[in-house]
């Protein structure tokens, strides 16, 4: 089962997801760079086809896609098949909404065919050899299940951050050990579906949030959620036992963790060819803002808005009914947005984002 139903639907991804976007951004000029070197549609494909892997709502996939258009079309003609997938339980109607806007052109006006996919990034979802291009930002950090290991002390499968210590919060190695094991091999089913569905020659960006040698995409949003939930069992509002068996199933990989399934695995290295692989500390626009503004409340505003579009269904879906019935999850938010507003350099936050481009041999 995946270990998410996607994000908070209802166009409240979109509009607290700038962050995500800046991520991708900082890797769209290698695409440009590769589809520049794309092997032409073969006589029996007649299009371009691409596919980008875990769109949500969209305002960001689109983005991307539409800026890769741009790029083909500055080289070919040929219709483009402009495909986008996310788990089943997303939010398909905001994509759709956002693709077919009532006030401007449609992608498709410009020979640009669309289509959606409900499926999983770690299994199949088109048939063998027929993409050019395939991208994913921001998603394949989920888990494709949940590892059975406990996480008692924490709730991430990551060391807690040492700026935001906590009596009692603590993970060791040997804990990590299974979840790093399923990041492993959730990219190993990644890279071999993707190997599968490319032409020879077709290309694969792969961005996700990571961790450099100082900073982790976790630190701060998890501290505050981490604090929150801790904060409510010390008040009698959360059961201890919710705590130590909640585990947020997002792993924060390093860029070595990245392309170890292509170094490491002899089908995936005969599969690929490693172009570029890369972190970056991009630009966090509410960070931005708050340096110009100091407004401290507008800042941890968005911040609690920017963490609650991708955690709330999680902690929805792990939250007791009756706990549910009582508003917690608007409480807990709440609080969140409280801590960051009275400590907001204990939940400092820096966007890592690590990627690598790839080439179908
Ligand atoms: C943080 S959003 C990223 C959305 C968009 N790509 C962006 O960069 O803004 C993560 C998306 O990945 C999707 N996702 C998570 N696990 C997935 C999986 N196994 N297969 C496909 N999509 C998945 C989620 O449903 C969610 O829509």
């Amino acid at each position: 089962m995946p270990t998410t139903t996607g994000m908070k639907g209802g166009g409240y991804y979109d509009a607290n997801s700038k962050e995500q976007r800046s991520a991708s951004d900082a890797f769209l000029p290698w695409l440009e760079e590769a589809i520049a070197a794309l092997p032409a549609p073969d006589s029996n494909q007649q299009s371009w086809n691409f596919l980008d892997i875990g769109s949500s709502e969209g305002a960001n996939a689109i983005h991307a896609m539409k800026h890769l258009i741009e790029t083909v079309r500055r080289q070919s003609d040929l219709p483009v098949w402009a495909l986008f997938d996310d788990l089943p339980t997303n939010d398909f109607n905001q994509l759709f909404l956002n693709l077919f806007p009532a006030s401007s052109p449609r992608l498709s006006a410009t020979n640009v065919y669309i289509a959606a996919i409900g499926g999983s990034a770690f299994g199949r979802l088109v048939p063998p050899q027929s993409l050019h291009l395939a991208t994913t930002f921001n998603a394949i950090g989920f888990f494709e299940t949940r590892p059975a290991a406990k996480l008692p002390h924490f709730i991430l499968p990551m060391q807690p951050n040492p700026h935001a210590p906590r009596e009692g919060v603590e993970v060791s190695a040997s804990e990590l050990i299974p979840f790093q094991n399923q990041a492993h091999q959730d990219l190993c089913h990644f890279y071999t579906a993707r190997a599968d569905e490319l032409v020879s020659g077709g290309k694969l960006l792969v961005q996700i949030f990571g961790r450099n040698e100082t900073h982790s995409t976790g630190h701060g949003l998890m501290d505050v959620l981490s604090d929150a939930l801790l904060d409510f069992v010390e008040a009698d509002m959360l059961p201890r036992s919710f705590y130590e068996s909640f585990v947020f199933p997002a792993y924060y990989r390093d860029i070595e963790e990245l392309i170890a399934p292509i170094r490491n695995k002899p089908e995936l290295a005969a599969a690929y060819r490693i172009e570029h692989a890369d972190s970056r500390d991009v630009p966090v626009p509410f960070n931005t803002a708050f340096a110009t503004t100091n407004d401290r409340e507008t800042w941890a505003h968005s911040y609690t808005s920017f963490l609650r579009a991708f955690s709330e269904p999680v902690l929805a879906a792990a939250l007791p009914d009756e706990l549910l019935k009582g508003n917690i999850i608007e409480k807990l938010y709440q609080r969140m947005e409280r801590l960051l507003m009275d400590h907001p350099q204990r939940y400092e936050f820096h966007f890592i984002s690590i990627a690598t481009l790839l080439t179908r041999v």
